[in-house]
């Protein structure tokens, strides 16, 4: 009897199934366990002071446990500075500096306390000629030298490179000069010879869209607008919606390429920002007088469980971003999921 009842309890667990959000982790975020850092100097948002540090170059601060929250797992995680640590690997061909061994570890630790967490490392160079093309190799270089065992690997590369925002009305020529420059990374990423680098991109929901009508561009003997090319091009893709209520988000995962990416079988995630923005309509950051409410973590979460309602069934909600303001805990809102 009592076996039984351990049974189904377990039984129960596994049958409810992961959620697979994404998640960014810049290289600072806000920190409570900084002296003197509380609730006025995190709603001052003061990202350049003492109150941010590091997210993830300490034991304590690699707060895997944000992605297990119960119903609300997090399966990849974008982390960025990978740039200087492993480019010096490459260019000494020594992947022994205590740099290299803090990426180890983050790694290692995150593939093993996080069921199928894939970490992607992030470059947002967001220049027109996309140098993060010419960074992929460091994440390659790392993977097939670096890392001892594929628990230490990178699963993939994350470019947010937003320049496209600016020329994405312009002639044909310079559109198509960005797409070839975009799809280097994947032929970068085609290099690692220990296992498959996955790509993933990081998109404005309104680049595809000139003057308000859709504006459809032929490359690689495709015509379509420049969000469905760019989903071509990489194995997932998130829209950056700018909304915190539907059907704004809805909609303008739709323009973002929502149906292609399913026609195509790919990923797609739906980014919402938690950071502090210009406008409070397109951040959940903490807000009592915005002229739309809903400006915490519980809102958020019912924004994501109303995706299939608005017909977005399958995107994946991805936040922005890692302790800016996700899993602060420094405000009531915004409980913490760490320590
Ligand atoms: C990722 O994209 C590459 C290039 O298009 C493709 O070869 C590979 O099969 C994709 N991987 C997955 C897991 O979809
Ligand atoms: C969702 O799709 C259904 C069926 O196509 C349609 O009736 C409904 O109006 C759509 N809802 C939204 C919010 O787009």
């Amino acid at each position: 009897m009592a076996g039984g009842v351990i049974q189904n309890r377990c039984e129960r667990r596994v049958l409810t199934p992961r959620q697979k959000y994404a998640m960014y982790v810049w290289t600072d975020g806000f920190d409570r366990d900084v002296s003197g850092c509380g609730l006025t100097e995190f709603l001052a948002w003061d990202s350049r002071g003492p109150c941010f540090t590091h997210t993830w170059n300490t034991a304590e601060k690699r707060a895997w446990n944000t992605c297990n929250l119960p119903g609300r797992e997090v399966s990849a995680i974008f982390v960025s500075d990978v740039h200087q640590n492993l480019k010096r690997a490459k260019d000494t061909a020594d992947c022994s500096s205590a740099d290299i061994n803090t990426v180890r570890q983050m790694l290692s630790e995150g593939h093993s306390q996080v069921p199928n967490l894939k970490i992607y490392g992030l470059y947002a160079t967001s220049d027109l000629p996309v140098s993060e093309r010419n960074l992929v190799q460091y994440i390659v270089h790392y993977n097939d030298n670096c890392a001892s065992n594929p628990n230490e690997r990178f699963d993939g590369v994350a470019v947010n490179n937003e320049a496209y925002a600016g020329i994405k009305c312009n002639s044909d020529a310079e559109r198509t000069q960005y797409l070839d420059a975009l799809a280097e990374i994947a032929v970068e990423a085609e290099k690692q010879t220990n296992g498959h680098l996955l790509t993933h991109y990081s998109m404005g929901w309104h680049w595809g869209i000139c003057d308000g009508a859709p504006s459809a561009i032929t490359w690689r003997g495709n015509t379509y607008n420049a969000n469905h090319h760019m989903i071509d091009i990489f194995n997932s893709t998130d829209v950056q919606v700018g909304y915190i209520i539907h059907p704004r988000i809805s909609d303008r995962m739709r323009s973002g390429g929502y149906d292609h990416a399913m026609a195509a079988g790919k990923s797609i995630f739906t980014t919402v920002y938690t950071n502090p923005t210009s406008l409070c309509q397109t951040t959940f950051f903490p807000n009592g007088t915005c002229f739309i409410q809903g400006h915490s973590e519980a809102a958020m979460f019912e924004r994501f469980d109303e995706f299939s309602i608005n017909n977005i069934t399958h995107a994946r909600p991805c936040i922005h971003y890692f302790r800016g303001i996700y899993s602060t805990g420094v405000h009531a809102d915004w409980p913490s999921l760490y320590s």
